[in-house]
């Protein structure tokens, strides 16, 4: 892109200006570094930690990603974890993944990103991952302490900044807009939606969700390709259902549901 961007963070001070939030956000626990925020907000949670306290790192050393993969902190990156104590038995609490990455969906648009969701919770521009997010229980003798919501934002990352691995695969909020971005701001923006999107869960229960998701879903339509642990099966999905497994139609025309897993988009079904 022939571009540097300069040195950006998100500090509270520069936060809170645009922070329209009740409740998420208003303990901010910032640091220079961490391994993991998410690791950082699990033990928050297992002592003093809040509903909607919120943890950021400038820089994540450490970072975790979905099936016990790492995830790369790259730089320019905002990187941050909610702590989450919801009123929701444990059976309910995957509904949070499709809570977050429609809220994360929503910001990035209202940001001018035309990101779509990948299931359950990669959001992407074109079939490039922008963000993730790892969405952890936290339970202690069979009894529920809290949810964290690990996101990972890649904010005015540049492809140089990525290993030559990821480069294809990854792109950021400035490599899709060549714009550059406050990360103050797409935080703030962030917790907004975040806020919202849990505020309505809350109140009227997974339906509205599942229609919000349905909307900015990529996954919806395509031919898909599954892995799951050794196994590798393929369909085309067709919805998600009450819970937010992904329903899919195997070339035997049978249907499926999947709960977990990691799929592939192959083209359209
Ligand atoms: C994935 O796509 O596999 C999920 C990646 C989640 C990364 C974020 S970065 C902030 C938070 N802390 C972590 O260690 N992971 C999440």
């Amino acid at each position: 892109m022939g571009m540097s961007f300069p040195d950006d963070s998100a500090r509270p001070a520069e936060v809170k200006p645009f922070l329209r939030t009740t409740w998420l956000g208003k303990n901010f626990f910032h640091w220079e570094s961490l391994a993991s925020t998410n690791t950082q907000a699990k033990l928050l949670a297992q002592t003093t930690g809040c509903h909607g306290d919120v943890v950021l790192c400038e820089k994540q050393t450490q970072g975790r990603g979905r099936r016990e993969r790492s995830w790369f902190s790259a730089p320019g990156g905002l990187f941050f974890s909610v702590l989450l104590k919801p009123h929701l038995p444990a059976h309910r609490v995957s509904e949070l993944t499709l809570v977050s990455a429609v809220a994360v969906a929503k910001a990035l648009r209202e940001l001018g990103i035309d990101a779509w969701i990948k299931w359950p919770n990669d959001l992407l521009v074109g079939e490039k991952k922008l963000v993730g997010i790892l969405t952890e229980l936290i339970a202690e003798g069979g009894k529920t302490q809290g949810v964290v919501v690990g996101i990972g934002v890649n904010v005015n990352s540049l492809e140089e900044d990525f290993p030559e691995d990821l480069k294809t695969r990854m792109t950021s909020l400035a490599m899709a807009s060549r714009k550059f971005y406050s990360k103050a701001f797409v935080l703030a923006v962030l917790l907004n939606h975040l806020e919202s999107e849990l505020d309505l869960h809350a109140s009227e229960g997974f339906i509205p969700i599942r229609n919000a998701w349905t909307m900015l879903s990529s996954t919806l339509g395509k031919r898909v390709r599954i892995h799951l642990g050794n196994e590798v099966q393929e369909g085309k999905a067709l919805c998600i259902d009450s819970i937010g497994a992904l329903v899919l139609e195997g070339d035997d025309g049978k249907q499926f549901s999947i709960l977990a897993g990691d799929i592939e988009h192959l083209r359209l079904a």
